[in-house]
């Protein structure tokens, strides 16, 4: 089988690692990749966005199946895009329609949505442009801190918590009347801060059947012990010991099951990754964000554990046989560091090249994620996430020890990156 993913970070090169160890792929191509990538696939310079130049390749290169790593072109409908032609009847397509991505693409439509089904996550209220007064008012009716955020797709950066009533409010004028992250914040969504352990929890899906696959967790603050700025994500393990049986019973009783019925419920066709984003607040789990992708850096966590074959189970989830297919998973520990460029997430320099990759040991994958490679092939600097470094080992400390160990050898001018990953949830 031939097999397009779209994407450039160290998602899609979690994916595609997995997805050329199946026996099913013939050729697999990536776009646009990034310099490691072609390690696995073959990358071909088509824009993700650009729906008709992703469709004269797929037919130029008889592709059967399309992998959407990240979630814009799901929320601008590639899937539908396809679907609306007889001719791709037979693709098999990672990524749910234009209305399922709305679940992530419009934080209203999620939290409305959660509201149906009983699911739990904080409570909230919506307002819009010229409502500034009445949301100001409703602010002052909560507890600090103060959770603001845009209702549409802002680049990962739409979510705002203020710890000032000032300076919340302040916030607010500039997402609903400033335009602060443009039309994405002509809704605000304000809600109760809840506080816990976070935890990613993936789903793969066609709608109705389901396989839960292993939890993550991210590490989202640029500084160690969780402090500074929100990134992309510094790091992620996999799994996370407090999700144990009875805590993932809870998670797919209250809300995996729920989101699916309701997605029936709503005849919202639904077919890829669910990606639930909770809070395991005092061991019941809330609701914080849906995504309808994979997570960035949690894939790279994910993906080395997952044994059973990826391209088997997309099948399956395409055919609507996904009960018949039993999860293998490895046991052990995966930690993920990801090597940012110096500034991140504000504003850094790119085009430095990435050295001492050749020295990793063999059994420590890298997952390129901003990088490209320059005239000569070498790889270099191109985004504010660079590189992920993961190893597996028994336990939480080994892991740590391992890749850290993988990581020291590994150089490119301004290099940072959290030393500390894993170490919260060491006992
Ligand atoms: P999101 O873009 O929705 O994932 O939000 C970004 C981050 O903000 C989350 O990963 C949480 O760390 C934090 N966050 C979002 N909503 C809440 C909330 N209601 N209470 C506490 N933290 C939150
Ligand atoms: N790591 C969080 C995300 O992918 O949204």
């Amino acid at each position: 089988m031939n097999i397009l993913v779209l994407g450039s970070g160290g998602r899609e090169s979690a994916l595609a690692y997995r997805l050329a160890q199946s026996p099913r792929t013939e050729k697999l191509y990536v776009a646009p990749g990034n310099a490691g990538t072609g390690l696995w696939a073959e990358n071909v310079a088509l824009d993700p966005l650009n729906f008709a130049q992703v469709k004269d390749f797929i037919i130029e290169n008889r592709i059967e199946m399309l992998v959407v790593g990240p979630e814009d072109p799901l929320v601008k409908g590639i899937h539908d895009y396809f679907l609306a032609d007889a001719n791709f009847r037979d693709l098999i397509i990672v990524g749910p329609c234009k209305e399922g991505a709305r679940l992530e693409g419009s934080k209203r439509f999620a939290k409305e949505f959660m509201q149906r089904a009983g699911i739990p996550t904080a409570a909230y209220s919506v307002f819009e442009k010229g409502q500034l007064a009445r949301a100001k008012a409703f602010l002052r009716t909560l507890k600090p801190p103060y959770v603001l955020k845009a209702d549409g797709l802002a680049a990962g950066k739409g979510v705002l918590i203020e710890t000032d009533l000032t300076r919340a409010e302040q916030a607010l004028d500039e997402m609903l009347e400033q335009g602060m992250f443009g039309a994405a914040s002509e809704q605000v969504v304000i809600e109760e801060f809840l506080s816990g352990m976070e935890l990613s929890v993936f789903v793969l899906t066609d709608g109705t059947d389901y396989k839960i696959l292993p939890e993550a967790k991210d590490y989202k603050k640029v500084g160690e012990g969780d402090c500074g700025l929100n990134t992309g994500g510094m790091g992620a393990v996999s799994p996370v010991a407090f999700a144990d049986v009875a805590f993932m019973k809870k998670v797919e009783d209250r809300i995996v099951k729920p989101t699916l019925a309701q997605l029936q419920k709503d005849k919202i066709p639904y077919s890829g990754f669910l990606f639930i984003g909770l809070m395991n607040v005092n061991g019941d789990p809330y609701v914080i964000e849906y995504n309808v992708r994979m997570g960035d850096p949690e894939t790279e966590a994910v993906m080395p554990r997952l044994k059973s074959d990826l391209v088997e189970l997309f099948i399956a989830m395409h055919e609507n046989r996904l009960h018949e297919i039993n999860l293998e998973i490895d046991p052990r520990q995966a930690l993920c560091v990801m090597l940012v460029s110096g500034g991140y997430p504000e504003s850094y320099k790119k085009g430095f090249e990435v050295k001492g990759t050749q020295a990793v040991a063999p059994d420590t994958l890298l997952f390129h994620a901003g990088t490209k490679p320059d005239s000569e092939g070498r790889a270099v600097t191109c985004g504010g996430r660079v590189l992920g470094v993961v190893s597996l080992a028994e336990d939480l400390p080994s892991a740590m020890r391992k890749t850290y160990a993988e990581v020291e050898k590994i150089e490119f001018e301004g290099v940072y990156y959290r030393k500390d990953i894993g170490k919260d949830l060491c006992r």
